[in-house]
């Protein structure tokens, strides 16, 4: 079943393994309809994405996209990804549609999938990874309550650049004393 959510503006609507397979196979117009995308979304991007989160367990990862109630358009989407149940943490991942930036989408469904994260996944540290350059990223996180760790240098290659990446968390402790 669907792990589907609700925030006040947004639906979350999960994409499983079986969607994944069945998106790539389609032709790029008819990939747009099926996920009801805006039509200047990065297809390419996308479709290189799925092709990383194929094979992978669900218990690895969870993406959802976000669809906006009002008018059922595809605007963002957002998810857990390297999720280890063992040791129940896991990295999170956001992404909107640059004409939604700056309205408040990613917090309310950031806050979202953490509640679902550490009541039923049963997480106990979620963390970020992001550019010392991404404000946007980092005022997201500062806004709920994520620690600042530090710097992990040369974390991620970006275009063929090598990249430092800032780390933030959120853990179950901090929530529950909030
Ligand atoms: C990062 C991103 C997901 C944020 O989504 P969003 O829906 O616009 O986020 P929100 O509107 O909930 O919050 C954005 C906050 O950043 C602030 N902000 C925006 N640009 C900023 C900047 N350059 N420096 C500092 N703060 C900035 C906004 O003012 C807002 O804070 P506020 O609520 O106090 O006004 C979006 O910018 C995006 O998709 N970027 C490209 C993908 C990406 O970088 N993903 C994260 C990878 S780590």
């Amino acid at each position: 079943m669907k792990r589907n959510l609700e925030t006040n503006n947004y639906s979350l609507r999960e994409r499983t393994q079986i969607d994944l397979s069945q998106l790539l196979k389609l032709p790029n117009s008819e990939f747009v309809k099926k996920l009801n995308l805006t039509t200047d979304f990065n297809i390419e991007n996308e479709k290189k994405r799925i092709k990383r989160l194929i094979g992978r367990s669900s218990d690895e990862y969870i993406l959802w996209d976000i669809y906006e109630n009002n008018n059922h358009l595809n605007i963002g989407n957002l998810g857990f990804h390297n999720l280890s149940l063992e040791h129940k943490r896991s990295e999170i991942g956001y992404w909107c549609h640059q004409d939604w930036r700056n309205k408040g989408v990613i917090q309310e469904c950031l806050k979202r999938i953490i509640k679902y994260g550490f009541e039923i996944v049963n997480l106990n540290r979620i963390e970020a990874y992001l550019d010392e350059k991404n404000g946007a990223s980092e005022a997201v996180l500062k806004k709920l309550n994520f620690t600042k760790e530090g710097l992990l240098r040369q974390h991620y290659i970006h275009g063929g650049k090598v990249c430092d990446s800032l780390v933030y968390s959120l853990l179950k402790d901090d929530v529950r004393q909030v």
